[in-house]
């Protein structure tokens, strides 16, 4: 049986984490990137969004990929090398294994220890499979190590992840994309836009594990960056904002409040907010469009029938 290989690309050192962090507690509209929600309890929460019955984008990509996944073999051949951006528990590629016939599978997340599990049940499951886990934060950078190997790469970006760009930044990273697959293909799930009555639902559950998933972001931050955030000051904001075409999420002040660190302090009044994600929601036709503008070519995809979900493949080679 072979084992999976293990390379963690170098952690942002905490110092300049925590001036990030800062720094964007200070501007004048406070932000937060999103993949500060991901601690190991928010990783745990955002699992739980995924069963919620009103957060439909997972069970609806799932259900176009068990359906589809056929034609999408068809469409990209055999694959040599899948590389999965995000991979988490690497359960959504483990369902393409055998329909694509992967050879070689590269999972790649924010960190090495969020793999290290999931790859050694894998390769039992999978003894001859190549496997590779790779520690990287691709959202700055998409810059994957040669270790990977020199042919084309079909790059795998499920969950509408890449709602979290704007769309300049969005085009910038499926041009990195592009580059990365060395000629080879992309597939990646896309949300679509659809009424509002399902999209807030969806970000602002009556369970509240929505509310938890982005509240427990200050319990994070608290650990980051220093600051002495209470959770109880602070509710969950999620709406539609149709002008930009995304989900918005906040935290509100419910109260006046002071929140500081060693060598600095911000005052919230009540109702000020700060910013901690957006999803943006796409349309079929102008995703197609940035994908190529990207300089991907031969585009498919397949949504379900209600049209709320998308799965785009695209070619990087003519
Ligand atoms: C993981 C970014 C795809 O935008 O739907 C879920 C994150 N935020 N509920 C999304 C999320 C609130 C999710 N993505």
């Amino acid at each position: 049986m072979k084992s999976p290989r293990l390379i963690q690309i170098a952690h942002e050192d905490p110092q300049a984490v925590r001036n990030e962090l800062l720094a964007g507690l200070l501007a004048p509209t406070a932000t937060i990137a999103p993949k500060y929600l991901y601690d190991a309890l928010g990783s745990r929460l955002f699992s739980a969004i995924t069963e919620l019955p009103e957060y439909y984008p997972t069970r609806t990509e799932a259900a176009i990929f068990s359906r589809e996944m056929k034609g999408m073999a068809n469409a990209l051949g055999q694959v040599a090398t899948l590389v999965d951006l995000g991979a988490g528990n690497c359960e959504k590629a483990a369902r393409l294994f055998e329909t694509f016939r992967v050879q070689r599978y590269v999972a790649v997340d924010i960190s090495v220890n969020y793999l290290r599990d999931s790859l050694a049940c894998l390769q039992r499951e999978h003894p001859e499979m190549d496997m590779l886990g790779i520690g990287l934060d691709f959202s700055a950078a998409l810059a994957l190590p040669a270790e990977i190997g020199k042919g084309p790469r079909a790059l795998f970006y499920p969950g509408s992840s890449i709602g979290n760009f704007t769309p300049a930044a969005a085009l910038a990273f499926l041009r990195q994309a592009h580059a990365a697959s060395l000629g080879g293909a992309l597939l990646i799930g896309v949300d679509l836009v659809k009424p509002v009555s399902i999209l807030e639902p969806a970000y602002d559950d009556p369970l509240g594990v929505t509310a938890a998933f982005n509240r427990n972001m200050l319990l994070h931050l608290n650990r980051l960056a220093g600051t002495d955030f209470a959770i109880t000051d602070w509710r969950h904001v999620a709406f539609f904002n149709s002008v930009e075409s995304r989900i918005e999420m906040h935290l509100e002040a419910l109260r006046d409040v002071r929140v500081g660190w060693t060598g600095g302090e911000r005052c919230f009044c009540a109702g000020e907010r700060l910013h901690t994600e957006n999803s943006y929601k796409w349309q079929i036709d102008d995703f197609a469009a940035l994908l190529q503008q990207a300089g991907f070519g031969r585009l498919r995809h397949w949504t379900d029938e209600n049209q709320w979900f998308a799965v785009f493949l695209g070619f990087a080679a003519p």
